[in-house]
């Protein structure tokens, strides 16, 4: 009962003050939500506005992307930086038209099988496209969990990496009830509430019952140490 009570107050909150009119939250196509999972693993939602657009004006679609000469689509790429992503992008839209007829595979566990789709950017496309109940665990939303719940393990570490993924799974809402504002919710937080230096705690939804926030010290975690 606990568990839904945070992720019931993370949905409210996600829909009163998260964020709704980014381009890929208009869509449930997993061409367009992949697209921008890509985008924004190690870049800033302001900057991947100025690059979004302009990609998928030149490729439209998965088949687009997969016909289309590499040596274009590193041109678009050109100021995103970490360019293994668009190599991946392009082998990736490749294996969805060869192996699955062009249409991407609706589950995280057949997503997180193609190149480049981790396992969190897999939940993240089967959340928000399908409505599948699976956790996320990106930098961010290590950083808001671990702060909530006070895991004060090194992530470092494999074993508490696995541990935190248990605990992200068992914080989902409910089956049926708002995986998909949860799972954005879990981002907006920790982009414009639980950020890494100086979090807001006083906007956030789940201040009463933070762990970090009570023993005063937030940007304690999460706990990372050099491998
Ligand atoms: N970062 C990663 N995924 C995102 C999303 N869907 N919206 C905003 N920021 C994100």
């Amino acid at each position: 009962a606990a568990t839904a009570a945070l992720a019931r107050r993370l949905i409210d909150w996600q829909r009163q003050h998260g964020r709704h009119t980014l381009p890929w939250q208009q869509t449930r196509d997993p061409y367009r939500v992949w697209l921008s999972e890509i985008m924004l693993q190690q870049t800033q939602v302001s900057t991947v506005l100025g690059y979004y657009d302009r990609f998928l004006t030149r490729f439209p679609d998965v088949q687009a992307l997969a016909a289309a000469p590499l040596d274009e689509v590193l041109a678009l790429w050109a100021g995103l930086g970490y360019y293994s992503r668009a190599r991946n992008l392009h082998r990736c839209a490749q294996a969805v038209v060869q192996d699955w007829g062009g249409a991407f595979p609706s589950t995280a566990a057949q997503l997180a099988t193609l190149p480049g789709i981790g396992r969190s950017t897999s939940a993240a496309v089967a959340a928000f496209c399908f409505g599948e109940r699976v956790a996320i665990l990106d930098g961010n939303v290590k950083r808001v969990l671990s702060r909530v719940l006070g895991f004060g393990e090194d992530l470092a570490q494999t074993a508490a990496e696995r541990r935190l993924w248990d605990i992200a799974e068992a914080q989902l809402p409910p089956a049926g009830e708002g995986v998909e504002a949860y799972t954005q919710g879990l981002m907006d937080l920790g982009a414009t509430v639980c950020t890494p230096r100086q979090p807001s705690c006083l906007l956030c939804p789940w201040q009463d019952l933070c762990v970090a926030r009570r023993e005063g010290r937030p940007e304690a975690y999460p706990v990372k140490t050099r491998k």
